[in-house]
Formats: C-alpha cells, sequence, structure tokens
C-alpha cells in the first residue's frame, strides 16, 4: 500500500502543518518522472536569495547512480576502517544501494564571490537550506515521500567527488525521494511559547534623541 501524506493538497495552511519527512527506509519507486522532477526543482529553486548568486545546484541520482555512489560509500567506510566487518560495510552502503532517487543539494557558498563580494557567505549557506526545505515542500505537496540527510557522507571527499561535486563544493543535503510505502506519525515539535519572545517597545519607557538643536524629540525606532 502506498501513502500520498500530501497529494495535491487543496489546504495550504492544513498541508503545511501535516508535512512529514519520510524515513529513507520507507521510501521505494516509482519516483517522480522527468516532467515531475523538472517541476520540483523549478519550486525549489523559487527560494530567497540575496543578491540573486544561486549559491546552489542539483544533482539527480536515479537508483542506478545511487547503487554506483553506494559502492564508493563502502569502498570509503573500508579505507578508513581497514578491520571493518563486510556487514558494517554492507549497512552503511544500504542507505544509498536501496534509494530510488537521491537529488544532492549541492552548496557553492563563497566569501568573496565575485560577482557580489558584500553577501555574506552566511547568507548564501542559509539560501542552500531554504532550497532543501523548499525541495521538501515540493515533494510533499506533489503526494511523494522526501527526506532530507546528511551524515558523513555529506563531507567526505571521496563520496561527493563520485556524487558530481567539484572540489569547491559542498553538499547541503541528500534529499531523498519516492513514494512513500508506509504512514509515519508525527515527532514532537518545538514548544512555541518557549521560543517566541516580543521585542521590547509598548511598556518601554519613551527614548529621546538629543537633536543639534538641543531639543528632544521621540526616537522614531525606539
Ligand atoms: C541539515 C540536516 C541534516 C540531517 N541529517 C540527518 C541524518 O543524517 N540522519 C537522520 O536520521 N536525520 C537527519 N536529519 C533529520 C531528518 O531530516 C529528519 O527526519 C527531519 O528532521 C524530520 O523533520 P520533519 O518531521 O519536520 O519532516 C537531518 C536534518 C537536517 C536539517
Amino acid at each position: 500500500m502506498t501513502h500520498h501524506p500530501a497529494q495535491r493538497p487543496s489546504d495550504p495552511l492544513a498541508f503545511l502543518g501535516a508535512r512529514r519527512s519520510a524515513s529513507p527506509a520507507i521510501l521505494a519507486a516509482p519516483v517522480p518522472n522527468a516532467d515531475q522532477l523538472a517541476e520540483m526543482l523549478r519550486l525549489a529553486a523559487r527560494t530567497p536569495d540575496h543578491g540573486k548568486l544561486v549559491p546552489y545546484r542539483f544533482i539527480v541520482l536515479d537508483h542506478d547512480a545511487c547503487h554506483r555512489l553506494a559502492w564508493a560509500v563502502g569502498a570509503a567506510f573500508a579505507e578508513d576502517d581497514l578491520d571493518a566487518p563486510p556487514d558494517a560495510i554492507a549497512k552503511c552502503k544500504q542507505r544509498f544501494e536501496s534509494a530510488p532517487m537521491i537529488i544532492a543539494v549541492v552548496c557553492r557558498a563563497r566569501p568573496d564571490d565575485p560577482r557580489n563580494p558584500k553577501i555574506p557567505e552566511f547568507e548564501q549557506l542559509m539560501t542552500c537550506g531554504a532550497v532543501c526545505m523548499n525541495l521538501l515542500h515540493a515533494a510533499h505537496a506533489m503526494g511523494f515521500g522526501a527526506v532530507w540527510l546528511t551524515g558523513w557522507t555529506a563531507s567526505d571527499e571521496r563520496v561527493l567527488r563520485a556524487a558530481g561535486l567539484s572540489p569547491d563544493e559542498r553538499l547541503a543535503g541528500w534529499v531523498h525521494l519516492g513514494t512513500q510505502t508506509d504512514a509515519r506519525g508525527d515527532r514532537e515539535r518545538p514548544d512555541i511559547d518557549s521560543i517566541v519572545a516580543h521585542a521590547p517597545g509598548a511598556d518601554k519607557p519613551e527614548v529621546h534623541v538629543a537633536r543639534r538643536s538641543g531639543r528632544t524629540a521621540p526616537n522614531p525606532r525606539g
């Protein structure tokens, strides 16, 4: 049985309130077809981007490519631990081997982009994260399951080269995509009251700014 937790939602707020990542273990074929994938990536790229630097790109890994990447993951793992037992190697490969599709969201953020050196790298990194989130939203809104993962493979040079990243690129995340084969309950969500504050203002004593004339006037930003 397949589950479409958010198929073509008609109520955007209900969709946002119910959206939930899949787990990689419950993702299977069918994956988005070429048109669906193009639409999904177009929607993901509709993301705020200070300076319009587009500090990201996508690498699409179909199932065969995921399988090839699994081999590189296993080889890297075995190279780092020459005594690694075969089942440990198999386990670390499994997530890639069984993936029906992965979108590598590649981060091209840099501190000194000559097109606009004033845009801090931090802001470009935030854009990359927002692209991942937007990709999840687009996938879920189209009725697919998706999950954003990293782990050691997301920063391992050998794995990243095998996935097609250049040496000057980083990975924002592996976004696993597919059809969700099982339902997934919600997880605990933050207690909103504990993370929301209201800026001081109304009950603050009125601040007066001295003007050149010596008179004082209410501070418009106070
Ligand atoms: C940058 C990033 C990296 C993540 N990497 C992993 C990971 O490697 N393994 C994992 O189990 N979950 C990882 N997660 C968490 C999953 O995406 C998790 O399922 C998700 O937080 C569920 O959120 P949701 O229920 O709001 O969809 C990561 C999340 C983020 C934002």
